[in-house]
């Protein structure tokens, strides 16, 4: 079937992995990736399909509101997933404004654009879908009931031999929302906001929250692709308080094979939690890194420990996010493709094997920024 469906933020991280997927997979498809560009929105991402017949890059501002009329109705879009965001929770603390502008403000404009348009055509919202790519962060925290581990009640693909979990507790599709920090309050009102185009308007609309991701193509200020560029140049590794802080780590195709499941299966109006129950603190995972990256580029056993420098704790830091997401495999079938310990090594070594771009992302306006951010603490 001939669809047109517009991703936005496809230039970023999870966006150009969905975006890369969907052309590959689906040839019939026009993918209109919308992206500001903004210092995390790379179009390098993309060069491998920037060529194919199927695919439009068109570069805009989601809080644009009638760019987003204009574009929605130019390319008769009938399907959007929705993932450009700000999403870095240490710039929020910094300029909460922008999160609430890009996030609240850009995720009602896209709504409302297709409402629009949607409302206009004679079939109206029929084959219609508007998918929110929200995070696990807007239910707030969990506790470290279990701060040595526990063996872990449920285990995927994505789980390592020797699976804990670090508490008793997991976050489900009806956990209550219970955000701490402006990214997460802005990303918890855009879900608001979503939802409530579908109570109100009856729009086809369909929300996942993710755990962590991780893999190819992240920006540098999160903390696995920081922590390997760090590494390789004998930079300071800032472990946030004590780094027992937990985190449930994705590999990023996984999260975008989840997505294109949920894109063409998933219910209206429903709800899934995507995550691989593979929980990590912190500071076991960064000498996972460590020992990763010294590994490859062949420095002795434990050489880059030396670099682990604690630093004053991220203000309102979640202790734990762990997500149970067994309705998404047992009613859509979805399960990880990779154990942690194979997504981690080809992390690590495609940046290590791609130290060009790197370079590029860490240049300039960008590398003035991260120094005042770290400079500071
Ligand atoms: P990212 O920061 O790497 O990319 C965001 C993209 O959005 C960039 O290309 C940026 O240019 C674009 N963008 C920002 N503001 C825009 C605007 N006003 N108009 C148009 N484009 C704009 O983010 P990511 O990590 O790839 O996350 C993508 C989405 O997934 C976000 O909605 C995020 O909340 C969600 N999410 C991320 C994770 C994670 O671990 N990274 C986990 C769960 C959910
Ligand atoms: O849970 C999903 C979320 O995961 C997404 O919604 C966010 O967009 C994404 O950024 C990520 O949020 P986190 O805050 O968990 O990711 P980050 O990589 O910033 O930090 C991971 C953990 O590591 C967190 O506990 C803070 C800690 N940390 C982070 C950095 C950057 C450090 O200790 N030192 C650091 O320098």
């Amino acid at each position: 079937m001939k669809r047109n469906i517009l991703i936005t933020g496809g230039a970023g991280f999870i966006g150009s992995h969905v975006v890369r997927l969907f052309v590959n997979k689906y040839p019939d498809y026009h993918i209109v990736n919308l992206d500001k560009l903004t210092y995390a929105g790379n179009l390098a991402n993309l060069k491998d399909v920037e060529q194919k017949p199927n695919y439009t890059f068109v570069r805009a501002d989601i809080a644009d509101l009638d760019e987003m009329r204009r574009i929605i109705s130019t390319h008769h879009i009938d399907g959007i997933i929705h993932l450009a965001a700000e999403s870095h929770v240490d710039r929020s603390i910094k300029d909460p404004f922008t999160f609430a502008r890009t996030n609240v403000m850009g995720t009602l404009a896209l709504l409302q654009a297709a409402k629009e348009y949607w409302e206009s055509l004679p079939e109206k919202y029929d084959g219609k879908l508007f998918y929110h790519i929200s995070t696990d962060e807007v239910y707030g925290a969990l506790e470290l009931t279990h701060p040595e581990g526990v063996a872990a009640p449920f285990t995927t693909k994505a789980s390592s031999a020797g699976d804990m979990a670090y508490g008793t507790e997991f976050f489900v599709e009806t956990t209550k929302y219970n955000p701490h920090s402006p990214y997460s309050a802005s990303k918890a009102s855009s879900d608001h906001f979503v939802r409530a185009y579908h109570d109100t308007y009856g729009m086809p609309t369909l929300v996942t929250n993710c755990s962590n991701n991780y893999g190819p193509y992240q920006f540098p200020e999160k903390l696995i692709p920081l922590f390997i560029n760090n590494i390789r140049h004998n930079k300071p590794l800032p472990v946030y308080g004590k780094g027992e802080n937990v985190r449930d780590w994705l590999y990023v195709e996984d999260h975008a094979r989840a997505i294109d499941l949920i894109f063409h299966k998933g219910k209206v109006a429903e709800t899934y939690n995507i995550g691989g129950f593979n929980e990590w603190k912190n500071i076991d995972l960064i000498r996972v890194i460590i020992s990763t990256v010294d590994r490859l580029l062949g420095n002795p056993e434990g050489y880059s420990e030396k670099l682990i420098t604690y630093v004053t704790d991220r203000p309102g830091h979640d202790m734990r996010y762990a997500i149970d997401s067994r309705k998404l495999q047992s009613e859509l079938g979805w399960e990880p493709s990779l154990q942690f310990e194979e997504g981690i090594e080809k992390t690590v070594r495609w940046y290590l094997d791609n130290q060009a771009w790197m370079d590029n992302v860490t240049s300039g306006d960008y590398q003035r920024y991260y120094d005042d951010m770290y400079t500071a603490r």
